[in-house]
């Protein structure tokens, strides 16, 4: 059969779900209890069951569910008073809200360039970023991949920094035996609507200090004290709470997650045990100490000498009218408009920041550059797939090298 043939064969849609997603989100409309109230006013059961499973899946002490991935970051560095005109590091390859988040605070993002094989923070760069200013870390482990906390956390240590691990790709990544998002003072996580657990949209922040986590409670619960009044609100917070829905939708997903996590590893293994065999393809290398990977997308980076000069965008192209699903990677922060051109916000100095105007320049960024141009992403519904269409986007991927 020819390789046109076989793409017809449809890959894995995702979200996938079954009648308990429908039966959870039924009982919630019965049930009358669209909320969760606050702890004074308990009502539903989903957010607050959902909180303690997560807790336990991330294997954490705390778990406060908000409404998504964004606000749970903002959520973290309010509790962790880091604000105005303090610098908050970032990976530079990362999706706009890793450091957009910082923003929300006041604080100023600083970008911190990547390792070329892993594609996640280059921690041997973090300590020529760190001023007077500097007040957090905020590692992201990219595609589920983890940075390397043991050396980070000696870095932060060192300088007295807080560190916020973005953990929206790694539900389920473990580093040397210990589960990302406990390595720090935090951990923030997305639920949206692609991601490997999801409840559409949704987001959480786990922690082991029972101070930091009533701390978040109260920022994203109107300011409220656990267990306090209802309109007793000794602190400014905002409403971030998570919804009954998002909830009962993410207990049904969360009992799926292991089976589908341990498909993702195996069939990551085999798919990158082929692809690295091909001449001028690179499959995102899992860090060093990785004993658990939770890969949301499967990045990989190619080298276009070797496929007849193709660019980037043509690549994926030709692979998705393929029928195999492929897209473009993040495009480095460094070079975003929101960041290049800093019309941000009045009155604060983003004049330390190693971004805006020619310091946006990607020369300033070179390994995050040079990987973004050659990289493209498979979405982790693929790994989902049967060995044989794994073996198609292998053949496909190989046929590339003939076309012109
Ligand atoms: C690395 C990273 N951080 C944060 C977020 C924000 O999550 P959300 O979309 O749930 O706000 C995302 C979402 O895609 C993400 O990829």
């Amino acid at each position: 059969m020819s390789f046109k043939q076989n793409a017809k064969i449809k890959f894995p849609k995702w979200p996938i779900s079954d009648e308990n997603e429908i039966k959870n989100l039924t009982d919630v409309i019965k049930s009358g209890d669209w909320w969760c109230g606050s702890p004074g006013l308990h009502q539903g059961e989903h957010v607050w069951r959902f909180q303690e499973e997560f807790a336990k899946f991330q294997e954490a002490s705390h778990c406060i569910a908000v409404f998504n991935g964004t606000v749970a970051i903002e959520s973290a560095l309010m509790a962790l008073n880091i604000g105005l005109g303090d610098e908050v590091i970032v990976s530079d390859y990362t999706f706009v809200a890793s450091a957009s988040a910082a923003i929300a605070t006041n604080a100023v993002p600083i970008f911190c360039d990547i390792d070329r094989d892993t594609l996640v923070m280059d921690v041997n760069k973090i300590e020529s970023l760190i001023t007077k200013r500097t007040k957090a870390i905020i590692p992201v482990h990219l595609a589920g991949n983890p940075v390397e906390m043991d050396v980070l956390m000696e870095i932060a240590t060192k300088f007295n920094l807080h560190v916020i691990e973005d953990c929206s790709h790694a539900h389920g990544s473990r580093y040397k035996g210990k589960r990302v998002g406990n390595w720090g003072d935090a951990g923030t996580f997305s639920f949206q609507a692609s991601k490997i657990l999801t409840g559409g949209e949704g987001g959480a922040v786990i922690c082991n200090s029972k101070d930091l986590a009533d701390k978040i409670y109260s920022y994203t619960d109107c300011g409220r004290i656990i267990n306090g009044y209802g309109y007793k609100h000794d602190t400014y917070g905002t409403n971030y709470r998570m919804t009954e829905y998002q909830a009962a939708v993410l207990r049904a997903q969360l009992k799926k997650f292991p089976a589908q996590h341990d498909l993702r590893n195996e069939n990551a293994s085999y798919l990158m045990e082929q692809l690295n065999q091909i001449d001028g393809i690179q499959v995102m290398k899992p860090t060093s100490g990785t004993t658990e990977l939770g890969w949301y997308v499967y990045p990989i980076v190619f080298e276009p000498e070797k496929f007849n000069g193709l660019t980037k965008s043509k690549f994926y192209k030709k692979l998705n009218r393929a029928g195999i699903p492929t897209d473009d990677c993040y495009p480095p922060l460094h070079g975003l408009e929101c960041f290049k051109n800093i019309v941000l916000k009045k009155n604060i100095d983003y004049s330390k920041a190693n971004w805006g105007n020619t310091k946006s320049e990607d020369i300033n960024f070179p390994i995050v550059s040079d990987i973004y141009a050659r990289s493209v992403e498979f979405p982790h519904e693929i790994l989902l797939a049967s060995k044989e269409m794994l073996d198609l986007i292998v053949k496909f991927i190989i046929s590339l090298k003939k076309s012109d």
